[in-house]
């Protein structure tokens, strides 16, 4: 393989332009002619399609489209896909780093030629407006190059020390199986991502999507075996979460990369946890996690860099990021300004379907997300003060009003709790250091954000704010890979940061061998 050109980040759509607006629209009605998918269960070259169990899976502004009909992973389909990926490790992981990075690459190509048709898909089945799903299928792409070559990399092994007499050698090797558990919220990127990190480091995977987006995790499995990755090595279970435990029970799957809520993150914890019979490996659970992020905002801010911002990282795709503002704490000189600019932007919010390029907020997932967030939004109107909601709201749909809150008593859960919606609380501050002991006594630390002229004001918040990523005069979500590491501390996660250089150590075991060359000479 000749070298690789640095990474870069795919370049996103041009939208403003009326022919690629164009080409979007004509991409979702191709798209549309497709649907229902069939996704099979994908074990090895076995393909099953939904013979009785299956998955529904439908557009959340139009609950009666069907978008994805999925065959539901059996007990049975997961011991075969489990012994698939056991036997296809060995070939996978003698492959060098440059074989590998081969497949991935390859992989993207697919990808980047079906750059409209997958965006259109993920507009569809998950709702996300053009922009954030043209930036989903980006990222994807992006996770795979930037794996590609940091597995390249890290098939070098590390420079140590070496002294007269002796070789020493550090090496990092995969460390089998592994159980890939997804959410639906990045349905192509978060897990194309995690997938892509364990084969890049030599691992076999066995891909569990979320229930909600079956389509967008088969069109991964496809990318990847387009690419060149061997059946064997990557595996598609759909299923529920019944699927995801099943994997994470089995005594071969060594490494666990999971993506999704808390309570589950730490349930799959403690289950891996547990030693199976048969089983040689303590299991390796890499979670990332929900969020309660906060941005302070001082009092020397500016409000026509912070309301937009604000606005957009608590209402873009509904608030449905992990990164997502839900909580605003404001220096009470300014609060009530910037209360009535948060408020009076957020009433004219356009409320949509996400396939209208207008769209500014578009539905829910599904309908048991409608219902928590309503049962938070009426929370924040007993405990607090709702001082914005955007009424425009369409009927048909998931759709959630995004809604803004200010003076909830301290304790409330609109305040503790992750929403996962279009729901934002502000509340008022002293100071930033009274705002840094909010943000400190919150079990989460996922991302953050500050407002703030002062280089010394963002000195201090950089040293005193546990989150994994913060964000100093912008917005708070859109993190991109190779420039923005991206995972949470504390209850947010145990994650070395997706897109970031430490990332594909989760997938390895490290092997030191020491040479005594004194009598023999070195042999090269
Ligand atoms: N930190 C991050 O990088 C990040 C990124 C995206 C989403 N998230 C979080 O993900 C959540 C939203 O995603 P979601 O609704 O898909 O999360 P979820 O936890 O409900 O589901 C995630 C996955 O886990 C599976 N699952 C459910 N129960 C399981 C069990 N007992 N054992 C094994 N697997 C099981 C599901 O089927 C799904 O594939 C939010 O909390 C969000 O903050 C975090």
């Amino acid at each position: 393989m000749s070298a690789l050109p640095p990474f870069a980040n795919e370049p996103i759509l041009e939208l403003r332009r009326p022919a690629v607006r164009s080409q979007l629209i004509d991409a979702l009605s191709a798209v549309d002619q497709t649907l229902p998918l069939e996704v099979p269960v994908m074990v090895g070259s076995d393909v099953r399609t939904a013979d009785g169990a299956a998955i529904d899976s439908t557009d959340p502004g139009d609950p009666d489209l069907l978008v994805a009909r999925a065959a539901v992973a059996s007990e049975r389909d997961v011991d075969a896909a489990i012994a698939q990926a056991s036997a296809g490790f060995r070939e996978w992981s003698e492959r060098s780093g440059e074989e590998r990075a081969t497949a991935l690459i390859g992989a993207a190509a697919w990808m980047r030629e079906r750059r409209l048709e997958l965006t259109a898909l993920e507009v569809r089945e998950c709702a996300k407006p053009w922009p954030e799903a043209d930036a989903d299928v980006c990222e994807a792409i992006d996770f795979l190059e930037y794996y590609a070559r940091a597995g390249i990399e890290l098939d070098r092994g590390r420079p140590i020390l070496q002294v007269p007499g002796e070789r020493n050698e550090l090496r990092y090797v995969a460390r089998g199986v592994t159980a890939v558990i997804s959410p639906w919220n990045f349905p192509i990127a978060i897990a194309c991502g995690m997938t892509a990190g364990a084969l890049a480091a030599g691992n076999t995977v066995v891909l569990k999507p979320a229930e909600q987006s079956p389509g967008c995790a088969l069109r991964i499995v496809q990318a990847l075996r387009a690419g060149g990755v061997p059946p064997a090595a990557i595996s598609l279970l759909p299923g529920e979460g019944d699927v995801g435990a099943a994997l994470v029970r089995r005594p071969e799957v060594s490494t666990i990369a999971f993506t999704g809520s808390q309570p589950v993150g730490l349930e799959i914890i403690r289950a891996a946890a547990e030693m199976a019979p048969g089983q040689k490996h303590i299991k390796r659970v890499v979670a990332e996690l929900g969020g309660k992020n906060c941005v302070i905002v001082d009092a020397d801010a500016d409000l026509d860099e912070a309301v937009p911002a604000i606005v957009s990282s608590a209402f873009i795709y509904a608030g449905q990021k992990c990164s997502a503002a839900a909580r605003v704490l404001v220096h009470e000189a300014i609060a009530d300004q910037l209360i009535e600019r948060v408020a009076g932007a957020t009433r004219v919010l356009v409320v949509g379907q996400a396939s209208d390029l207008g769209t500014e907020v578009p539905p829910v997932i599904e309908r048991s997300a409608q219902d928590r967030v309503s049962r938070y939004a009426a929370l924040a109107e007993s405990q607090g003060t709702v001082v914005a909601r955007a009424e425009l709201v369409p009927e048909r749909g998931w759709f959630c009003p995004p809604t803004v809150a200010a003076d909830l008593e301290p304790g409330s859960p609109v305040l503790d709790e992750e929403i996962f919606g279009p729901v934002l609380a502000i509340e008022r501050i002293r100071d930033v250091e009274h705002g840094c002991e909010i943000v400190d006594g919150l079990p989460f630390a996922l991302t953050g954000g500050l407002f703030a002229r002062d280089p010394a004001t963002v000195r201090y918040v950089r040293e005193r704010t546990p989150v994994g990523n913060l964000y100093v005069n912008r917005g708070i979500t859109g993190a991109m890979v190779g420039r923005q590491p991206f995972g949470g501390n504390r209850l947010s996660g145990t994650g070395t940061k997706a897109g970031g250089p430490d990332y594909l150590l989760h997938f390895v075991e490290p092997r030191a061998l020491t040479e005594n060359t004194m009598r023999h000479g070195l042999v090269v």
